[in-house]
């Protein structure tokens, strides 16, 4: 899709978030060599560029291009990611006596979730830099997504997926052109078979091991923020995997006060995880600054929240710790109730990992965390219906 925005991208370079270092923007860089922690895009923000200029753009996530990394518009591989609904929840905010209450639904993205968003921008700028293969472990979603746009761009697929991945991710996958191979055990397990079969050629695409997944992901903040006219919610609740939306929409948040476009930030950054695969939250009760390896994993339905050991570590506490915000699991019962409820009272089928975050929200809601008169947003990552076989 081509959009006639006359405006340039204001990316300047690649920055170690945790020593530091500088990379150059003219070549491919993955993470750290120094410290092998993720590499953040940095922007020159420039002050005159006016929040009322976006009025009229393209409804998809491109509409932020100035502050997106691609810098020539011919190299936007796009299938309309983005600009996902904000709904306002009525009748939950009555029953819960919550003041406001919304969910972004990002099930309608392009590949059924909001992993069309990072993926979209991690294959732009590789083509853009001259990439031919890519390869990505993957719970399901990203690996959907990384097969829809590398088969738009012309770039070679590998996805390494969990043998229990619903079946529907490796169809999807398949008639795209892309090369599926499934793993026994977990994402961990995938990705390090994935590294034993790359002799190099296959460009690694995974979690914040590549920089600009992340600037795709961050467009979920500035969405927010712009469906709420630039109000600020108190509290947004995410499904935590790998933390690349959680970080993301913080890392949005920042830029958006950089340009002089939100005064101060109010809100606290909530990670949503599962009983049986809770590192995040074992981290922030122990108060540490990075997190350690869970060991084995339990099989869960919400497929996208058994990351055991998320490269992002540092990057996800320093999110929750900066924002005031907290970490909470919920069970699989839990998880199977809370879909029950929200489709029978708001009419929406929401993803495991979206169910996980309204059962989130009710824990935090029930012991005061979450206060009656605060503004809360909710994300729903995908589309349910890849996920039938879970659920029968
Ligand atoms: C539907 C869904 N929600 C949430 C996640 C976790 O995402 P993140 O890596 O941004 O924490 C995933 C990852 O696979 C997913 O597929
Ligand atoms: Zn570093």
């Amino acid at each position: 899709m081509k959009h006639h925005i006359k405006s340039k991208s204001f990316y300047t370079h690649l920055q170690c978030h945790y020593c530091g270092r500088i990379y150059d923007k003219h070549k491919i860089h993955t993470f750290c060599q120094d410290d092998n922690q993720p590499l953040e895009a940095y922007y020159s923000f420039d002050n005159s560029w006016s929040k009322d200029s976006l009025r009229g753009r393209a409804n998809n996530m491109w509409r932020y291009r100035e502050v997106l990394p691609i810098e020539n518009e011919e190299n936007q591989i796009s299938l309309g990611e983005g600009f996902t609904p904000l709904l306002q929840l009525a009748k939950l905010e009555s029953r819960y006596d919550q003041s406001e209450l919304f969910l972004k639904d990002e099930s309608g993205n392009p590949t059924g979730s909001f992993k069309a968003r990072g993926i979209s921008m991690a294959v732009s700028k590789a083509k853009e830099l001259g990439v031919k293969e890519m390869c990505i472990p993957t719970a399901g979603n990203a690996g959907s997504a990384l097969s829809a746009y590398c088969a738009k761009a012309g770039i070679g697929a590998h996805i390494f997926m969990p043998e229990a991945t619903p079946v529907v991710f490796q169809l999807d996958c398949e008639i795209m052109g892309a090369k599926v191979t499934k793993v026994k055990g977990n994402i961990s397990d995938a990705a390090n078979l994935m590294r034993s079969k790359n002799d190099g050629s296959w460009f690694d695409v995974s979690t914040l091991k590549e920089p600009f997944r992340l600037e795709g992901k961050k467009t979920m903040g500035y969405e927010i923020i712009e469906q709420l006219h630039w109000q600020l919610p108190d509290v947004i609740l995410y499904p935590t995997g790998g933390g690349t939306g959680l970080i993301g929409i913080w890392k949005a948040l920042q830029e958006m006060k950089t340009l002089g476009w939100l005064t101060h930030i109010p809100t606290r950054m909530v990670a949503i995880q599962v009983a049986g695969c809770n590192p995040v939250v074992q981290a922030f009760q122990k108060k540490l600054d990075y997190i350690p390896m869970y060991e084995n994993p339990a099989p869960t339905i919400a497929n996208g929240l058994r990351v055991p050991h998320p490269f992002g570590d540092r990057m996800i506490m320093k999110t929750l710790y900066e924002s005031k915000g907290t970490a909470v699991s919920v069970t699989e019962e839990e998880i199977r109730q809370s879909l029950d409820e929200f489709a029978k009272t708001e009419g929406l089928f929401l993803s495991p990992e979206g169910a996980a975050v309204w059962m989130g929200y009710k824990k935090l809601k029930e012991n005061n965390w979450i206060k009656p008169d605060d503004s809360v947003v909710l994300l729903n990552t995908g589309s349910v219906y890849k996920y039938v076989e879970n659920l029968v």
